[in-house]
């Protein structure tokens, strides 16, 4: 009875599916009108840092997606800075919204399907302005993507082209941004660029296929390609994840060794605790599309608060130490298309008490720079604000 039950409520009717497509064309196309409006008027696109020493700035970024079922909320309400030179870590288990935040970023979003339909994403042009990244036209874009931001993705292989040989695709990136260079020039920063992220056969690897190198070597060049033209921040999305152990903490160290060397920021992206614990000087916590806890790595490591980075630290294996079974937080993460109007970790929280059954947490300020988003804190924190949503409906 309950299994029939539960299927029913998951189960959209043809007139539902219909209404549903009518609704997202409607809505996407006004977005898209929107946006290309946007494009032609500079102010929608030309704004101000909050403050200037941070690179970028997500100020209550809202990005859904229109699909068949109904409207995924993938990034609901975000709010967090990347200062300059500075590595931010962002963590959360797998579908909660961290990659979505940096195609978001990057405005590489599956659209028409896929937009930002609300809040702001300030990129530091360095002059006193920023743009506003979410309505900035794309053939600016184009010259931020590479230039300014750049980004390494998970599995190597499918950055690199595996026809071209390494130094050809180096060299390409580097004459597509400097069209002046000679060709002897473009060489010779390809080899420089092979030879900082830690290869010694250069000229070798330079006429080598991908294929002919390991992972851990093609994430190399995928490290020399994303550096090649010094851009101001480069994220990483799960960098290390498809790399034996060993590789992974190389893989890093040289990420965060030629970081310093650029001082660039990193935008660290992963559902691996323990690789932000190395490197991260800012952590940012998400799940399910909001980002529940962040501060500094010092603050996330030493006092974790929110019950989901709580269980998140306790799911983590520490060497040295010897358990009988790792701890792992019942429960699941509610269904994106039907998000709850509580808490979002309420019904696999321990900690939950009679305040909890009502609206979503506000963020609470519990240390200079650790905000949480949970009422525990209520008491002793102070209260900044809810994360606003966007009302669909109103689109
Ligand atoms: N192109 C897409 N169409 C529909 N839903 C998407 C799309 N891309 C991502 N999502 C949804 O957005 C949520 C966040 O995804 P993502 O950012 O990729 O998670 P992760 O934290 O693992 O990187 C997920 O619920 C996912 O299903
Ligand atoms: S608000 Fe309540 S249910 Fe949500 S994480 Fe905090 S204690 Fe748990
Ligand atoms: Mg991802």
């Amino acid at each position: 009875m309950a299994e029939k039950k539960k299927k029913r409520a998951s189960y959209i009717s043809s007139g539902e599916s219909r209404k549903i497509t009518r609704f997202n064309r409607r809505v996407t196309k006004k977005l898209e009108q929107q946006r290309a409006a946007n494009a032609r008027n500079p102010e929608s696109y030309t704004t101000k840092m909050k403050d200037p020493n941070n690179v970028v700035e997500f100020d209550n970024v809202c990005t859904y997606f229109f699909t068949d079922v109904g409207v995924v909320k993938a990034v609901d309400g975000i709010n967090f800075n990347i200062p300059r030179g500075v590595t931010v870590g962002v963590v959360g288990e797998s579908g909660c919204g961290k990659s979505v935040t940096s195609l978001s970023l990057m405005q590489l979003l599956q659209r028409p399907m896929g937009q930002v339909v609300g809040g702001e994403i300030r990129f530091n042009k360095g002059d006193g302005t920023a743009y506003n990244i979410v309505n900035t036209p794309n053939k600016i874009m184009e010259s931020i993507r590479g230039n300014e931001i750049s980004m390494i993705f998970q599995e190597p292989m499918t950055s690199l082209n595996p026809i071209f040989k390494i130094g050809d695709q180096i060299n390409e990136v580097i004459i597509l941004h400097n069209p002046e260079m000679s060709k002897e020039d473009v060489k010779k920063r390809t080899l420089e660029m092979i030879g900082l992220v830690g290869i010694a056969n250069r000229e070798g690897v330079y006429n080598m296929y991908p294929h002919e190198l390991s992972g851990g070597m093609r994430q190399r060049i995928c490290i020399a390609i994303a550096l090649a033209c010094s851009p101001t921040i480069i994220i990483a999305d799960e960098p290390t994840t498809a790399l034996d152990v060993t590789i992974q903490a190389q893989i890093l160290d040289l990420l965060q060794d030629l970081k310093n060397k650029m001082n660039s920021s990193i935008m660290l992206i992963t559902h691996d605790l323990g690789v932000v614990a190395g490197m991260a000087d800012y952590v940012v916590v998400m799940y399910a599309g909001r980002i529940v806890e962040k501060g500094t790595a010092r603050e996330i490591f030493h006092t974790p608060s929110h019950p989901y980075t709580i269980g998140l630290m306790k799911s983590k294996p520490v060497v040295g130490q010897k358990v009988e079974e790792l701890y792992n937080i019942p429960g699941n993460v509610p269904n994106p298309v039907k998000m709850p109007n509580y808490c979002y970790f309420r019904d696999r929280c321990e900690m939950r008490c009679d305040k909890c059954d009502g609206a979503y947490p506000p963020e609470y300020k519990i240390g200079d720079t650790h905000v949480v988003s949970c009422y525990r804190y209520a008491e002793e924190g102070e209260e900044l604000g809810y994360p606003k949503s966007v009302d669909v409906e109103e689109l």
